[in-house]
């Protein structure tokens, strides 16, 4: 059995990444049957590594939640050369030098996946979630027959690739064809395909859609590469599909050059793509810029110009959101554009329709970018009907009829009327039970709809008031286009509901935070806040100034949150959530003390006692900062084995001083001791 699943991975992996054959398919799909039938007699001896993995055939019915080891960040955008240029600018400021190299990469328009190998294995195949954790999609993954299952050179026993999974454009278009001729509605386009078949529970029909994938980024503990370039070419070279797009450049002139080469060929390619990867090349360099929040500062992405599509506008409607920001929306007449029909487009703001000048009956030109809802960017003047007419910006909320206000220097419409405009009422509550918030599941908006018809509720700390006897049985009228619906709450349901309230009172605080819906204050902001306030109580008695201090937490942020709290009705809410039993302060993680308090430490290399996050972790448990890179602002360089050694060189220049594992355990020791005494 080991000798034909090495046989038969050796011929997979040069037929897809080589394009040679050494023996027939009939040959092949014979060993492979073999090899099938023999899994089927003696299941404890398949190997994990078998190609009969690549055919599919398990079922998975809910795919596990795992944590990253190392945060999916994404790339911050540019759409011109000049970002571009700017961003090139900030590469050589916070390198203080201009000897550095970029390394160029298409960006491939597919779905995000991270790879996980021990000792040379394929042990896990897991999406990009929400960055810090995803779902194991393993068995899918399997079914990539260009991903490999087995590396023979492993260089640690642990690493993670990732990349980038997608359908080829060819067997996108086949398989829609496929579809129509079958009578089922043909799919929007490869990438929301690719997402979908990623999903499935049935392996097998995931491997009958003959997914792809380029890699592009390699991780471990050890830091084994000086560049990127390096990794990649080490992941060429074990095996690893990488497209043959990518190219050193040194300097911003020769990636702009490899901008341009690219903005026509990459149609011919069989991926689609969207634009183009600028990394700096150098590991040092890399660690040395660090990231912010979201994004790495070393690496950016360059947006090609979305595709385009001429039409009229018809007319414009206007959308309430959860915080009252109106947004104006096109109503066009439909047109195909990359893929799917567009009916409406965002017009963001009144400043939006007077900077493009667009009238009612005005031929415009709509744009698909990266982002879901296609825009209007531009007028064609030349066909302007005579009896097109300005656009008449609305006054009144279309939903509430309250006169809407417009803050100095915004952009954005509000209708201030946030305790009884209905779609703020609602959007609020939504917010609030939803998945990174409070996580009541059960709930959904027409029943939260229900609640506030019958005046059960109106707001969310009003959920935690409900009893059984309000809601079961209870009888509420809905409107499903434009028909009215009748529906009623059973027992079985009432019960879940009131469970699953009863079970959002263990939420962390954080994600409470999150969930009051206070204007910019996203889950990492909220996140921030709650590290660093600690309680409710704290943050709503703190200062625009207290505010702003707090690390990355901007004016229009902190502005935000003194504001929220400064409305005698959202204490009044919080207040309810707090007697209702709801977590207001963060809680301490176990071992926390402040025995590092007060001191930086840059952590580098491999650890035989933690793991580098745990340790990281335990550093700040005990009040101490991580910094990405040295300066002179450093206490301490923590460092493992195979520490890069430019770190070690400017740590000894800076005379920062060098801590082994040994020498940061005595350390620990030390302080906690003179702390406890
Ligand atoms: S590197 C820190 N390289 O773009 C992020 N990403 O917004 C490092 N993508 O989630 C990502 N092609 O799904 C990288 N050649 C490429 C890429 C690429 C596509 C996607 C990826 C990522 C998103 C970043």
């Amino acid at each position: 059995m080991k000798a034909l699943t090495d046989e038969l991975n050796y011929h997979n992996h040069l037929y897809y990444q080589k394009s040679q054959s050494e023996i027939s398919d009939y040959e092949f799909d014979q060993k492979l049957k073999e090899l099938e039938k023999l899994e089927a007699e003696y299941p404890e001896l398949k190997l994990s590594y078998s190609p009969t993995s690549r055919v599919g055939g398990t079922i998975t019915k809910d795919f596990e939640t795992v944590v990253h080891k190392y945060r999916m960040l994404s790339l911050g955008n540019t759409y011109s050369i000049e970002e571009l240029e700017d961003f090139d600018a900030r590469v050589k400021k916070g390198l203080g030098t201009d000897d550095y190299e970029y390394f160029c990469e298409l960006k491939f328009d597919g779905v995000a996946i991270s790879l996980i190998y021990e000792n040379g294995m394929l042990k896990r195949g897991v999406t990009r979630g929400d960055g810090t954790k995803g779902d194991d999609i393993t068995n899918n993954v399997k079914t990539i027959r260009t991903i490999p299952l087995k590396i023979e050179k492993p260089t640690t026993d642990s690493f993670e690739v990732r990349g980038e999974v997608f359908m080829a454009k060819e067997l996108f278009v086949e398989l829609n064809e496929a579809r129509v001729k079958e009578g089922e509605a043909p799919l929007a386009n490869p990438r929301n395909t690719t997402s979908g078949t990623l999903k499935m529970q049935d392996s097998k029909i995931v491997a009958n859609r003959k997914l792809n994938c380029y890699l592009y980024t390699y991780l471990d503990d050890t830091e084994t590469f000086k560049t990127h370039e390096e990794s990649i070419r080490f992941l060429e070279e074990i095996g690893f599909n990488i497209s043959q797009t990518y190219q050193k450049c040194t300097s911003i002139k020769e990636v702009i050059d490899y901008i341009n080469k690219w903005a026509e060929e990459r149609h011919k390619l069989e991926v689609e793509t969207d634009g183009v990867v600028i990394k700096v090349n150098s590991i040092d360099h890399q660690s040395e810029l660090g990231f912010t929040a979201k994004n790495p500062r070393w690496a950016i992405s360059y947006k090609y110009k979305a595709e385009s599509a001429s039409t009229v506008l018809k007319d414009i409607s206007y959308q309430v959101g959860r915080t009252g920001a109106i947004t104006p929306v096109a109503e066009l007449e439909p047109v195909f554009l990359a893929g799917t029909t567009v009916k409406r487009a965002s017009l963001h703001n009144a400043n939006e329709i007077e900077r493009l000048g667009v009238q009612i009956g005005d031929t415009v030109s709509v744009e698909k970018g990266g982002e879901i809802i296609p825009k209007i960017t531009g007028v064609d003047l030349s066909k302007r009907p005579e009896t097109s007419h300005p656009v008449q910006y609305i006054e009144f909320c279309p939903e509430c009829g309250t006169k809407l206000v417009r803050a100095e220097g915004e952009a954005q419409h509000y209708c201030p009327n946030q305790e009884t405009c209905p779609p703020q009422v609602l959007g609020r509550i939504e917010h609030f039970i939803s998945r990174n918030a409070l996580n009541i599941e059960t709930l959904g908006p027409r029943t939260i709809k229900g609640f506030l018809s019958k005046n059960l509720i109106s707001n969310y700390s009003d959920l935690y008031h409900l009893t059984y006897d309000q809601i079961n049985n209870l009888q509420f009228e809905d409107i499903e286009d434009g028909e009215v619906v009748k529906r009623s709450i059973k027992e079985k349901t009432a019960n879940n509901i009131l469970d699953s309230i009863q079970k959002s009172k263990e939420i962390p605080f954080e994600r409470v935070l999150f969930g009051l819906g206070i204007r910019f204050v996203g889950k990492t902001v909220a996140e921030k806040l709650a590290e660093h306030f600690s309680t409710i109580d704290k943050i709503r008695a703190a200062s625009f100034d207290e505010i702003i201090a707090v690390h990355e937490i901007g004016d229009r942020i902190a502005e935000s949150v003194v504001s929220f709290f400064s409305n005698p009705k959202n204490n009044e809410i919080v207040d309810s959530l707090k007697s209702s039993g709801l977590k207001m302060e963060i809680e301490e993680k176990e071992g926390a003390g402040d025995s590092l308090k007060g001191l930086t430490f840059v952590v580098s290399g491999v650890f035989d006692g933690y793991g580098r996050d745990d340790l990281k972790n335990l550093i700040k448990s005990q009040g101490g900062k991580i910094a990405s890179s040295i300066s002179s602002k450093t206490n301490y360089l923590v460092a493992g084995a195979n520490m890069g050694p430019a770190k070690k060189e400017k740590a000894e220049n800076l005379g920062i001083e060098i801590l082994d594992e040994i020498a940061f355990n005595q350390l620990l020791e030390d302080d906690k001791n003179r702390i406890t005494e």
